[in-house]
């Protein structure tokens, strides 16, 4: 089921410093960007991030980055935040480790630490020690609520049930042999957990995704297997099947739905649900974690437009990620000291 909104996508891309972008506080849903590595690659233009002297100052650079992040970011926004390391004098640079700990300290959550985990990869000279295969994202939020469609991903990543946090992901091939930095699978991946669909035009609150139980369980388990064969050869109806969500496994009484509101199970709803575990035997319990489907999505109170989530790459280098989230049907914001040459740059942030 796809969410709805009344407005078109928009895509902007500002040749700007990611360290003061022309616009608006409050007006980004959704962060995903590879900052330049530090001491990685010169990108030949004045004020580049990456070539500091120490591993401590381009650290200071990112947590200021940051600060200008968290002032264009909605309080619903996520950053994901792709980051590698670099050798120096034969030791790891410790660069994802060092900026995590700085971003925390900062007032940063990091919500998970991704594994990038690289099917393939250059082949490297070193004689005495692995060859790196792995980057970190960082998922960073500034609230404890956020916007998150785990439900969303998972069905397209997973079969419904959480599929973790190392994500096997080759690189993408450009023309010839030159590796994209920035594989399109990583990007899709972050937004679908991330980037919400609509948001409200007037209080900026994005619309969730609202599940409900089925009586459908996953059939992939041996246990959950055999419960729905008992319970398709039964009598048993979804109502039952409710009664038994409502009740829960304790019978303490946990469903908001059909409950009487005192705390108890209503007579009979726990009637349903003696009858259904009587039948169920101890397989009822499968029946308490049965698949969700999505009943709609949420309506804040304002009688206003929807417009579409917006993400922004304020590194955005060749713009992969811009052109991944436009076909997704995100509105997107670019930022890059030299920003793509096949978009022309948004000149005035007012103009829009
Ligand atoms: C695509 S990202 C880096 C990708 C990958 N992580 C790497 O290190 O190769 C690099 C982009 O950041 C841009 N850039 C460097 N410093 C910047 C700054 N201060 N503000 C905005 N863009 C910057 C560069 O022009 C380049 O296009």
């Amino acid at each position: 089921m796809r969410v709805e909104s009344d407005l078109s996508p928009t895509n902007e891309i500002y040749e700007a410093d990611a360290r003061d972008i022309p616009i608006d506080d409050n007006s980004v849903d959704f962060i995903v960007t590879s900052p330049p590595y530090w001491q990685k690659r010169d990108y030949g233009v004045e004020d580049q991030i990456g070539q500091e002297g120490t591993p401590e100052e381009f650290v200071e650079v990112m947590v200021e980055t940051l600060d200008e992040w968290r002032r264009v970011l909605r309080p619903h926004g996520s950053i994901f935040f792709n980051i590698g390391d670099t050798y120096e004098s034969r030791s790891l640079a410790g660069i994802p480790w060092k900026v995590s700990d700085a971003l925390q300290n900062d007032g940063w959550y990091i919500r998970n630490e991704i594994m990038w985990a690289k099917e393939g990869g250059m082949p490297e000279p070193a004689g005495n020690r692995l060859a790196n295969r792995h980057e970190f994202i960082f998922h960073l939020t500034q609230n404890k609520d956020y916007f998150y469609d785990l439900w969303g991903y998972s069905n397209e990543y997973g079969n419904g049930s959480n599929p973790g946090d190392v994500w096997e992901i080759g690189h993408d091939r450009n023309t010839g042999d030159h590796l994209a930095p920035f594989p399109s699978e990583l990007v899709e991946r972050s937004l679908t957990l991330g980037c919400p669909p609509a948001v409200c035009t007037e209080c900026g609150k994005p619309r969730e995704r609202e599940l409900r139980r089925t009586d459908k369980l996953d059939e992939s388990r041996q246990q959950a297997k055999r419960a729905m064969e008992i319970y398709e050869q039964s009598d048993l109806t979804k109502e039952h099947v409710r009664a038994i969500q409502s009740v829960g496994i304790s019978d303490a009484g946990k469903a908001k739905e059909i409950q009487d509101g005192t705390g108890r199970n209503a007579d009979d709803v726990q009637k349903l649900a003696d009858e259904a575990k009587e039948v169920l035997g101890g397989y009822f319990r499968e029946f308490t974690f049965a698949k969700k489907e999505t009943s709609g999505w949420s309506e804040c109170d304002c009688d206003a437009e929807y417009e579409r989530g917006t993400m922004m790459d304020p590194f955005c280098g060749s713009g992969t990620s811009l052109d991944v989230a436009a076909s997704m049907g995100f509105s997107t914001v670019g930022v890059d000291l030299d920003p793509p040459e096949h978009v022309q740059p948004t000149l005035d942030a007012s103009t829009q």
